[in-house]
C-alpha cells in the first residue's frame, strides 16, 4: 500500500472517546516492548508517528492512526508489565476488552509475539480470547533481524503450536528494522480494508 497520510486521529481510554467514523480498524495486541508501535511504523514508514521505548509500558491508551483517510491501526497498550499495580492492570483489562469486543469497526487483530520466545501464557490467552469472539487475527512473530534466518521456520513452528494456531491464521517473521515481512503483512491486512 502506498501510505500518502498517516497521523494519530485521537486517543481514548473510553467508549465516548473512539472516533465516530466508520472506516476499517486494525488493532495492536501484544506483550509490553514486543515492538507494536514499532511494528506500526515501519508499516508506514515513519520512524516516530507512534512512540516507541526501550523500557515496557509506553503505549497507555488506545491510539488511533489514520491512514489514507481510509483506515485506522489503533495501538493498545501491552500486557504482561510487571511494574504496575492490581487496579491499574484491571481498569487496563477493562479499556482493551469493551474495545475489543464491542467495536463494529475492528475488522482483525495483529498479534504481535517475539520471534525468539516461545509465546507466554497472556499470549496464549490473548489467541484464545481472539478466537473465542472470532475476531480474525494475524500473527506477527517480529524482531527476527536478532536471530539468523535459518532459525525462522523453526521459532515459527515453536509458536503456531504454542499457540495452537488455527490452520488458517497467518503467521509472518517481521522485524521493524529491516522491514522483512512488511510486503506480506500488508497483502494479509488488505483482505480486511
Ligand atoms: P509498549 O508500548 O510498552 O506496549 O511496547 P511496544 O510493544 O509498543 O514496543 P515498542 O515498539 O516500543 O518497542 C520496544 C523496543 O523493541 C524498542 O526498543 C524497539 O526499538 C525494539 N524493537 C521493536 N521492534 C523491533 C525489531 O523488529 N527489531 C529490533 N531489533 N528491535 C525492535
Ligand atoms: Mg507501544
Amino acid at each position: 500500500m502506498k501510505i500518502t497520510q498517516a497521523e494519530l486521529y485521537t486517543v481514548a481510554v473510553s467508549e465516548e472517546q473512539y472516533p465516530t467514523t466508520n472506516l476499517p480498524e486494525i488493532a495492536l495486541a501484544g506483550r509490553s516492548n514486543v515492538g507494536k508501535s514499532s511494528f506500526i511504523n515501519k508499516m508506514l514508514n515513519r520512524k516516530k508517528l507512534a512512540h516507541t521505548s526501550q523500557k515496557p509500558g509506553k503505549t497507555q491508551t488506545l491510539n488511533f492512526y489514520i491512514i489514507n483517510q481510509r483506515f485506522y491501526f489503533v495501538d493498545v497498550p501491552g500486557y504482561g508489565f510487571a511494574k504496575i499495580s492490581k487496579k491499574e492492570r484491571e481498569s487496563w483489562g477493562k479499556m482493551i476488552e469493551t474495545y475489543l469486543k464491542t467495536r463494529k469497526q475492528l475488522k482483525a487483530v495483529l498479534l504481535i509475539v517475539d520471534i525468539r520466545h516461545e509465546p507466554t501464557k497472556d499470549d496464549r490467552m490473548m489467541y484464545d480470547w481472539l478466537k473465542h469472539y472470532g475476531i480474525p487475527t494475524i500473527v506477527i512473530a517480529t524482531k527476527c533481524d536478532k536471530i539468523a534466518k535459518g532459525q525462522w521456520e523453526k521459532q515459527k513452528k515453536i509458536i503456531k503450536q504454542t499457540l495452537q494456531l488455527a490452520p488458517d491464521v497467518p503467521l509472518i517473521a517481521f522485524s521493524a528494522e529491516t522491514g522483512q515481512g512488511k510486503d506480506e503483512a500488508w497483502a494479509q491486512l488488505a483482505k480486511f480494508l
